[in-house]
């Protein structure tokens, strides 16, 4: 069993892929593990094989769910000491025939809760001198992605947004870390309608949902601002910082069109 810098954790997107391998692992660490998502059935589970697990229902679409992540992150009497921005989702398809309605969801997701939740992370960290916000980003923050553009658009934010307050955050003892999988096989591909990835991209790229926990978990423990999964994904982020953007754009789009 590993130990943890933190007493106390709570993960967005706890229900299922990497939100509920973190939950396992932090939880099967002894850390007293809040665990948020839409479906309560999926959290019970997780909740029962574990002492310690607190089940926080909402749907962070909302301005409700929301505001009850932030009010339980800002508590002062069971302060969260890890507070990991996982939640979110993908739409592929050529943006002008998707739904917009959802892709407005994605935005909401994926940009505007995870800020909120930011912002209560460390506003409650900051006069405690003490903590860790840990931010899902992907690699697909690094390079426009067509047919995901959205989703991409959206990581590219929270990466940004990240890196920013992981300086803001320097000398303060909080910690502030994006983290950038790779293709990680979770869910997400079946809610993105990107389920034709397992066939289309060879063995080799994909990652685990629990090989990108025990990386991410190093990396904001070593107060890193990025956190880039697997060596294939180190590599490939060396290549495209070296890259002209108009170049990264060109590959992106003939990657896509497969
Ligand atoms: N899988 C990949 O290849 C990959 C690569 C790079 C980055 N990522 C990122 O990793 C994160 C986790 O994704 P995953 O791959 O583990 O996918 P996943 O298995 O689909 O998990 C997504 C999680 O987000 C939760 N969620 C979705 N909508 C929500 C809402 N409205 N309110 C609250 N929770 C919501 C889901 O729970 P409920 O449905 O129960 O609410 C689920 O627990 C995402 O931010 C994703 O963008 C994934």
């Amino acid at each position: 069993m590993r130990s943890y810098p933190f007493a106390s954790a709570l993960i967005t997107g706890a229900s299922s892929g990497i939100g509920e391998a973190m939950a396992r692992e932090l939880a099967g660490a002894g850390v007293a593990t809040v665990i948020v998502a839409r479906r309560e059935d999926r959290l019970r589970v997780i909740a029962e094989a574990f002492d310690a697990v607190e089940v926080l229902v909402a749907d962070l679409l909302t301005a409700k769910g929301q505001r009850a992540v932030a009010k339980r992150i800002g508590s002062s009497s069971k302060p969260i000491e890890l507070v990991v921005n996982n939640a979110g989702f993908g739409t592929n398809g050529v943006f002008a025939e998707l739904d917009v309605d959802r892709l407005s969801d994605e935005v909401e997701l994926n940009v505007a809760a995870l800020t909120r939740l930011s912002h209560a992370a460390l506003a409650a960290m900051m006069p405690r001198g003490r903590g860790w916000l840990l931010n899902v980003s992907s690699v697909a923050s690094f390079q426009p992605a067509p047919k995901l553009a959205v989703y991409a658009a959206t990581k590219a934010y929270v990466t940004s947004l990240t890196e920013s307050l992981h300086e803001e955050a320097r000398g303060t003892g909080v910690h502030v870390t994006a983290v950038c999988p790779g293709l990680t096989r979770t869910e997400f591909m079946a809610v993105s309608n990107t389920d034709t990835y397992a066939d289309q991209f060879p063995g080799f790229v994909w990652t685990s949902a629990d090989q990108v926990v025990r990386t991410a978990l190093a990396d904001v423990i070593a107060n890193r601002a990025l956190s880039v999964p697997g060596a294939q994904y180190k590599a490939m982020t060396v290549a495209v910082n070296m890259t002209p953007r108009w170049l990264r754009r060109r590959v992106s789009g003939l990657i896509q069109r497969g």
